[in-house]
Formats: structure tokens, sequence, C-alpha cells
């Protein structure tokens, strides 16, 4: 078989040139990274769970007409994606207060929001991805002002539909990061969802016992990582629930 041509190695997925004009193959490893990859470790089967979820979250994005790069997943651990020019900032949209924000602004987890916060920080692993404001998405050229009503319009439909999916299984969706690209039709151009949506990029707690079922239990040592993603997994019917 020939080698593919690797495009981008990141923390936890690996981008290849796809078979067809303007698509990628996206694999998904099984290596978990925290804090900036300061602590970094190996869970068997995480990829092939990640890359089922995030497949079940495109796939229920697309029906509801919210557009995203996946096109069809190809086997355990990869998926066909479409290229886009990835726009070097990360969408947070947060429920309740957890993570970076409670620390930063002195809250205590658990606390919900009055509304959804949305935070924008800039893709940058050497400065530790730093919060930044539209002001400075604007003035350093990042995105514009029309990317940056689209790609709040876009969070605010995937916040809504993946905490009802959330809310119907008994999970919260507490926080979570999408990542957004750009793409080429003809004249025209717009943003589509990009990279994964899956426990690695969402804080997700179960309703009834506060339960963590996300990356905060790799983070903060809370248990075995693979056990809570199966749960979430089985809970949505991505994963048979006996077996
Ligand atoms: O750490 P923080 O509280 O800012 O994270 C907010 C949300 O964004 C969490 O769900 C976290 O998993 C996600 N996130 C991510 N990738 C990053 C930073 C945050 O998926 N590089």
């Amino acid at each position: 078989m020939a080698r593919r041509r690797m495009i981008y190695e990141g923390k936890a997925k690996i981008l290849y040139e796809g078979p067809e004009p303007d698509t990628l193959i996206q694999y998904f490893k099984d290596d978990a990274t925290a804090f900036n990859a300061e602590k970094h470790a190996v869970i068997e089967g995480k990829g092939v769970l990640n890359n089922r979820m995030s497949e079940f979250f495109m796939t229920g994005l697309s029906q509801i007409g919210v557009p995203n790069h996946f096109i069809r997943r190809l086997n355990m651990r990869e998926q066909l994606v479409r290229m886009v020019e990835i726009i070097p900032l990360e969408v947070v949209v947060r429920n309740v207060a957890a993570g970076s924000m409670a620390k930063r602004l002195g809250m205590n987890e658990g606390t919900e929001l009055p509304r959804p916060i949305i935070e924008f920080y800039l893709k940058d692993d050497a400065l530790g991805d730093p919060m930044v404001t539209e002001e400075h998405i604007i003035a350093f050229n990042w995105a514009s002002q029309q990317d940056i009503d689209d790609m709040i319009a876009l969070a605010l439909r995937v916040n809504d539909y993946m905490s009802g999916l959330m809310y119907g299984v008994g999970i919260k969706l507490v926080d979570f990061k999408i990542e957004v690209g750009r793409v080429f039709e003809g004249d025209f151009q717009r943003l589509i969802v990009a990279d994964e949506i899956s426990p690695d990029s969402c804080r997700l707690w179960d309703i009834q016992s506060g339960r963590k079922l996300d990356k905060d239990v790799f983070r903060h040592e809370l248990g075995d990582l693979s056990e809570a993603y199966t749960e979430v997994a089985r809970r949505l019917g991505v994963l048979p629930r006996n077996g």
C-alpha cells in the first residue's frame, strides 16, 4: 500500500491527505494530553471511542443543518473530512462555571451561568492558548467581524444540540470547545465546524451523581478515562448498552 502523506500531527489526531480533492483523513490516536501537553498518557481505545462519538455528533449536527467537516467514517480510527482553512481560534461555550473560567474569576465550580458564555482562545501551544477578545481577533486579522458573528452562531447551535442530546441521557453539558474552518464554494466562502467533538473537548457531568465523564477524569486523575467515555457512548447509543 502506498504511504499516505501526513499533513499535520496534533496531540490527539493526525491528518493525512485524503483520497479525493479537498478531503483529509482524520486519524484518532489514543494519546491523551492535558495542561498544554505537560501531562501525557496513552489510553487504549480512546481514539476508537472519539472517532465514533465525533461521527455521531457531527452527523446529528448535519441533520439539523449545522455545517461541519465530517463526510464519513472509514474505519475504527479514521474518518474522511472536508479540507478547511482552519481559523486559529478555539471557540469555547460555557453553561456552568468550571475549569479555567471558574479559576480566573474565582467562581465555584458548578455555578450555573445566567446565559451561555462564549470565549475565544488563540491556538498557540507555545503561548498556552491565551484567551483573546474580539478586538484582538479583528485587529490582528485572525478573523473578520462577520467570521466572529458566524462562529458565535455556530457555537450556540452546537450548544443547543449537544445540551439537549446530553440532557436526554442524564448528562449536563458544562462547557465545550469547537474549532471552525473556512471552505470556499465558487465565489462564496463559509464557516463550518471542524476538528472533533468528543469527551476530550467537552465537560460532561452526570446529572444525578455529579460524576465527571470527560477529560477532567484524566486531567485530575479521577478514575478510568476510557470507562467514562464508554459510559457516555453507551448512554447515547453509540455503543451497545450491554457488552
Ligand atoms: O480549560 P477550560 O476551562 O478553558 O476549557 C473549556 C472547555 O474547552 C473544556 O470543555 C475543555 O475540555 C475544552 N478545551 C479543549 N481544548 C483546549 C482547551 C479547552 O477542548 N485546548
